[in-house]
């Protein structure tokens, strides 16, 4: 269903890998919502084609980008603008990647190396995608930008390992850029701390069945979809959140604000 909520808004949309991606859910219902869209990805992903079915469904063009890369990215916004035809309203930036999950590394024995990769990937390539908008001057006053967290950026889950670091950072320049951008053009910036949810990224996390299972346990209206993360990140990019800006927003069904729950208790023999 369509309330036309983001008619004539237009997008980039970072991070649809495959169906089960948020990216790909929120490119779906931004579309919907009547928004133009850019799609982008890293070269690597782009290579399995997947994206391409997006691509056809919402009419977008697909622009390759490795986050990481400030040229990669200039470009990215030059041609997303060209295809529009003038400024951009709203990014979501849905990337993450560890290598020392990927690799099998524990927290306490972690390659800095890699964990600077994950940083530049999964945190700082935030401040880089606004730095690159910020001197093209490329987004629209009022503008929105919203990037994905987790809550292991403030509580401990052990095998989330490294990217509780990086979630911490990301959280903080959401925060910090969103005040510049905020003053500069009204622009806002914001993270949704999303429920486990079963996409690429989530699985490589250790034990992530046990993860989703207890969350939804632990939440009072069970864990939050990838769908519902969709609408949610519509709401952001629409005129309806205007002065919603520099927050970390739980979409979780309640459970970052619960000490325990009935079937907990029920799970370890108790009344
Ligand atoms: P996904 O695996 O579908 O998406 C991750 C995306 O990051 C992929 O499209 C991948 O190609 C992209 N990416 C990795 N390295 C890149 C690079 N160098 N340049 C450009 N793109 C790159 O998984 P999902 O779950 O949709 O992840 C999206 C976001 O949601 C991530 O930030 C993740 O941490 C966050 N999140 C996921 C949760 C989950 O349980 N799945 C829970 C809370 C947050």
């Amino acid at each position: 269903m369509s309330n036309n909520l983001l008619a004539g808004k237009k997008g980039i949309i970072f991070g649809a890998l495959d169906e089960k991606s948020i990216a790909w859910k929120t490119a779906l219902k931004c579309h919907e919502q009547g928004a133009q869209i850019v799609l982008t990805n890293a070269p690597v992903a782009l290579r399995m084609g997947e994206i391409n079915k997006l691509a056809e469904a919402i009419n977008a063009p697909v622009i390759g980008a490795d986050v990481t890369n400030m040229d990669d990215l200039k470009k990215l916004f030059e041609e997303a603008q060209a295809h529009f035809g003038g400024k951009i309203d709203f990014v979501l930036h849905s990337i993450g990647m560890s290598l020392n999950v990927r690799k099998g590394k524990h927290y306490t024995e972690m390659n800095y190396e890699w964990n600077q990769k994950t940083l530049d990937i999964s945190a700082m390539s935030l401040h880089r995608v606004l730095r690159t908008a910020w001197d093209m001057d490329a987004l629209n006053d009022w503008g929105s930008v919203v990037a994905l967290s987790y809550i292991a950026a403030q509580r401990v889950f052990p095998d989330y390992n490294e990217m509780a670091d990086a979630k911490a950072l990301l959280e903080s320049v959401a925060r910090s850029f969103g005040y510049h951008y905020g003053v500069k053009r009204k622009v806002r910036v914001n993270t949704i701390s999303q429920s486990p949810t079963r996409t690429t990224a989530g699985s490589g996390v250790k034990g992530f069945d046990s993860f989703v299972d207890y969350a939804e346990k632990m939440s009072p209206l069970g864990n939050a979809s990838a769908e519902d993360c969709a609408n949610y990140c519509v709401t952001l990019f629409s005129d309806m959140t205007r002065f919603v800006t520099m927050q970390n927003l739980f979409h979780d069904g309640g459970f970052s604000f619960t000490g325990v729950s009935q079937a907990i208790v029920e799970g370890m023999g108790g009344e």
